[in-house]
């Protein structure tokens, strides 16, 4: 307590000497202290995951994504997208942000705009969790759940936000599947901050894709700070075209079944994971992530989406595949309050057919009827 107090007095103290209209002055310990929302995004911790990695005999170690200030990996990418809309001059003051996301791009949008002054106008499929949709309303989002239908169809989420966004004075569509600068963000940020993490003793990184961006970015720093040394796979999972893709050498795009999983797969190669070095892939089915949801939660306390349980399957198998004594790392993008409803109820989970994939010493933590 007193030491929160002394802390608090030392802020005021800092901001008190601060010139008003200026940039404020960094506070004293300008390494502890984060520059408003924006400045809490990213340098998130490592967190060594103990029984997987006293299974496999490596160090399986995932990137905790889930504590950014929205609560997302996607933190990252709508930071990088909107400052490049306003270094480009294409958003002025008090304009308009327009995004097709599957929630939590929009979701740290709806932050960012918040924080800067901007509007924030989402188009997400309706079939997204609700918790996303309610979140971002409470966000104050103006959110458009529309129809699931392919990119190929006028009517896709991301077409109509590129349309919203040139009807309108002072709108800009962030484009987060095909602007790399999405991409950028993990090459500038994740991807140095995980070489850094490691001292540089990084054997393998695996993820899933939905728009490219981290998969992409983090291989090319990774990929660039070890001459090319770390193995960089893809993670992915039913319905999606790019295990056959990258497995196929490019030859494929072939895909079947459908996913639990929100906010990954893929049918195409966006902009953003074009031209980006991998050296495999890992196929994970849902009953794979459905176990791993409860396993980490038992095991580690760790309370996460389908998406980072898939890709902490896929580092499990990666680990495996590289052999013993080797460090292997992934994502953990976001927690599972997002999907509470879905994942840990026990109809729904029946009805997709995955009650049984949890072990039966896990089945008591599904929580819900
Ligand atoms: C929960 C979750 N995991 C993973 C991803 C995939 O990240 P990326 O778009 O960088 O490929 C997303 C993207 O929206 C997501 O929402």
């Amino acid at each position: 307590m007193r030491a929160a107090r002394a802390a608090s007095a030392a802020l005021r103290g800092a901001r008190s000497v601060s010139t008003v209209g200026v940039v404020p002055t960094p506070p004293i310990d300008a390494g502890a202290v984060r520059l408003g929302l924006p400045g809490a995004v990213g340098n998130t911790p490592l967190i060594r995951l103990n029984s997987l990695s006293e299974e496999t005999g490596c160090e399986i170690l995932g990137k905790a994504e889930f504590l950014n200030p929205g609560g997302s990996i996607k933190d990252r990418a709508a930071l990088f997208l909107v400052k490049a809309a306003e270094e480009s001059g294409k958003l002025k003051p008090g304009g308009t942000v327009v995004e097709g996301t599957a929630g939590n791009t929009g979701i740290g949008l709806a932050h960012v705009c918040n924080a800067r002054g901007y509007k924030c106008v989402i188009y997400m499929p309706d079939t997204q969790s609700q918790e996303k949709i309610s979140l971002l309303r409470v966000l104050g989002a103006d959110v458009r759940p529309v129809p699931a239908v392919p990119f190929t169809d006028p009517m896709n989420y991301n077409h109509l936000a590129m349309e919203y966004a040139e009807s309108h004075e002072n709108a800009v569509w962030t484009n987060q599947f095909d602007n790399v600068n999405n991409r950028r963000a993990h090459e500038e940020t994740t991807g140095p901050e995980l070489w850094a993490q490691t001292g540089g003793k990084l054997d393998g990184f695996v993820c899933a894709t939905g728009t490219g961006g981290t998969l992409a970015g983090i291989s090319r720093a990774l990929k660039a700070a070890s001459g090319g040394s770390t193995k960089v796979f893809l993670a992915d999972p039913p319905g999606s075209v790019l295990y056959s893709w990258v497995t196929s050498g490019g030859a494929k795009m072939e895909r079947s079944g459908s996913s639990i999983t929100e906010g990954i797969g893929q049918g195409r190669i966006t902009d953003n994971l074009a031209d980006t070095e991998l050296d495999g892939a890992i196929h994970v089915p849902d009953e794979r992530t459905v176990a791993m949801v409860f396993r980490l939660l038992a095991e580690e306390g760790l309370f996460l989406g389908a998406s980072s349980c898939l890709n902490v399957v896929a580092a499990y198998d990666m680990a495996q595949r590289l052999g013993p004594g080797k460090v292997v790392s992934t994502v953990l993008c976001d927690g599972a309050a997002r999907y509470q409803s879905r994942l840990f109820s026990r109809s729904w989970l029946e009805d997709k057919g995955l009650f049984e994939a949890v072990a039966p010493e896990h089945r008591h933590l599904v929580a819900f009827d």
